[in-house]
């Protein structure tokens, strides 16, 4: 898909064919996320890929909207330090979201579908999941051909209109 292609097909997908997604096209994804770029390029972040049924299943209950990883092909666990100072929590989540960004992109070029999760059991996350005690589980970005229609740029995307958002010159 051509980059513009994929910036307007991407949507939340959370309902997925029954359709492995082959080892190239997530090593292409996982690549994508380790090149984005970060804040002093500090780098703060590791990904679990997950593909196993039964650990999809369990990481499914971590958040109450996190039902779709249940039957998603496989999930990025995106894994961060735990730090208390607010600028630098702060800054991770910008270099993360970030990294979602360049996960799904990545993802929708090859026609796979993704959806975020937020993560608010953290001991069932590290359970499943092994990362350390002093690092959390920030998101999930579930993967999986899409279960509904291909992906396809859309037309008209729920969005606040164009000349709402966006100030030419000033406010
Ligand atoms: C920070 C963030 C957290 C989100 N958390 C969840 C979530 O826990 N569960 C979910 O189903 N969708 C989640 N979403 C998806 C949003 O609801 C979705 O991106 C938004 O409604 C726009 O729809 P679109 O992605 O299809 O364009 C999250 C998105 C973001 C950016």
């Amino acid at each position: 898909m051509e980059t513009w292609d994929a910036i307007r097909a991407r949507r939340n997908v959370r309902t997925y064919a029954d359709r492995p997604i082959g080892e190239a096209d997530l090593e292409r994804i996982l690549e994508a996320a380790r090149r984005t770029p970060s804040s002093m390029n500090s780098q703060r972040w590791d990904f679990v890929l997950v593909t196993g049924r039964e650990s999809l299943r369990r990481l499914a209950g971590v958040w109450r909207g996190a039902g779709h990883v249940a039957e998603a092909a496989a999930a990025i666990a995106l894994v961060a330090p735990a730090v208390d100072e607010a600028r630098t929590r702060e800054s991770i989540q910008y270099d993360l979201g970030q990294a979602t960004m360049s996960i799904m992109l990545a993802a929708a070029d090859a026609g796979i579908g993704s959806g975020h999760a937020a993560v608010e059991n953290q001991p069932l996350a590290r359970e499943v999941l092994g990362f350390p005690e002093d690092h959390f589980c920030a998101w999930l970005i579930a993967l999986g051909y899409p279960g509904d229609r291909p992906l396809r740029p859309l037309r008209a995307p729920s969005r606040r209109p164009f000349k709402e958002v966006v100030h030419p010159e000033r406010w």
